[in-house]
């Protein structure tokens, strides 16, 4: 059952850190190093203010959006979140029944802690859900890969997002203070096999001689096109080189992140990356942003920077602790009634007219 008084996104948490132990919700709540990235994405959409136009004709308004050829009822995808059963018993198979019942997007981590064709099911019965994806870390076995890529294309997932800002783990202060580690018996069940230990000489970096040699680049991301025919979105570019080199690699579009603030400490906040990317990339390309957002009136802001579709992080994950599938539809739920009043207050009676006119 849903905690009493319930009104906006952030009334979850309370609920949620009483049924978490200290050690999860550092790893939950947490970013990178002295979280200055993270409290930055909160704060720019705090700080961006918007500018209504009154007594125009709504009659008929909705929040429909058009992504990768579909027509979703609203912009509201959920991030991937690795191992959600710390959470949640019944983890992300609880997030994909809301996802589908509140006709969200479902973004499965590659470091999911259920079968990915369970999470699948509830999300491709539903025609009214939103769109299904799978996030990727890369792997240096391409055997593998080539494995899970058909894996995720049998279960029904409908596009790749390859996320290539923490090829390596951020400095995570608040997590290493509380002891985190990842239980026994949650593993990342969809990835199977086995890492290839790192074989180091004395004196070697773990980073630049273990780890880093094995990480994505460039030449990757041609394998997986070539690999897979579901669309590739990449998570974590900011800088517009890299999004044209993705473009001409035949990369579909973009979801402008910096990890909610976990990996690189002193990045910008999302609000501010994403408009020279919308700039410089023009209307067509995807660009979704994720990082802070927790308000109808922040999805509104990022759809007037340029943003097609915004992700949920945390919050929902809040939700999930607080009480599983039904928390994490009604924060959906309330989340989308405050984009509709956010756009009949503001004069907007479609999101394709949101433009950076509607705002301060
Ligand atoms: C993440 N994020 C993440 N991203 C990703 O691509 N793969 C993953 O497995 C994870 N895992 C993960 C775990 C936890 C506990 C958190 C909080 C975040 C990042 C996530 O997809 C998203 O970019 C941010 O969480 C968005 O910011 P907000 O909404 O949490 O502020």
């Amino acid at each position: 059952s849903l905690p009493e008084g319930l009104a906006n996104l952030a009334d979850f948490e309370p609920a949620a850190q009483a049924r978490v132990d200290a050690q999860a919700w550092a790893y939950l709540n947490g970013g990178a190093a002295d979280e200055i990235t993270l409290r930055a994405n909160r704060a720019a959409w705090d700080a961006i203010q918007l500018q209504p136009r009154v007594l125009r004709d709504l009659a008929g308004g909705h929040t429909r959006v058009n992504l990768l050829g579909r027509t979703l009822r609203h912009p509201i995808l959920l991030a991937p979140i690795a191992y959600q059963r710390l959470f949640h018993a019944d983890g992300e198979l609880a997030v994909a029944h809301a996802a589908a019942a509140q006709e969200a997007g479902l973004i499965l981590s590659a470091q999911a802690s259920i079968d990915m064709q369970a999470v699948a099911t509830p999300m491709l019965a539903d025609a009214t859900a939103g769109p299904l994806w799978f996030q990727l870390y890369w792997r240096d076995d391409r055997d593998f890969m080539r494995d899970l890529l058909q894996r995720v294309q049998a279960a029904g997932f409908q596009a790749l997002v390859l996320t290539v800002d923490a090829p390596v783990h951020g400095a995570r202060d608040r997590e290493r203070r509380a002891g985190y580690q990842l239980p026994d018996h949650i593993r990342a069940v969809n990835l199977g096999g086995r890492k290839k230990p790192l074989d180091l000489q004395p004196g070697q970096s773990v980073l630049f001689d273990g780890l880093m040699p094995r990480a994505a680049t460039w030449r990757e991301i041609d394998w997986l096109r070539a690999t897979s025919p579901l669309p590739l979105l990449l998570k974590g570019v900011t800088h517009i080189g890299d999004a044209r080199e993705a473009l001409d690699r035949g990369v579909t579009g973009f979801i402008v992140s910096n990890h909610g603030g976990r990996a690189l400490d002193t990045l910008p906040p999302t609000a501010a990356l994403l408009p020279p990317l919308r700039a410089a990339l023009g209307p067509e390309v995807p660009l979704l942003v994720d990082g802070g957002i927790r308000r109808g009136t922040d999805v509104l802001k990022a759809m007037a920077l340029g943003a097609d579709a915004v992700l949920l992080g945390r919050p929902y994950v809040h939700a999930l602790a607080a009480s599983g599938a039904l928390g994490v539809a009604h924060a959906l739920r309330l989340l989308r009634d405050e984009l509709e009043i956010a756009m009949a207050l503001s004069g907007c009676k479609t999101l394709a007219e949101a433009s950076p006119e509607l705002l301060w």
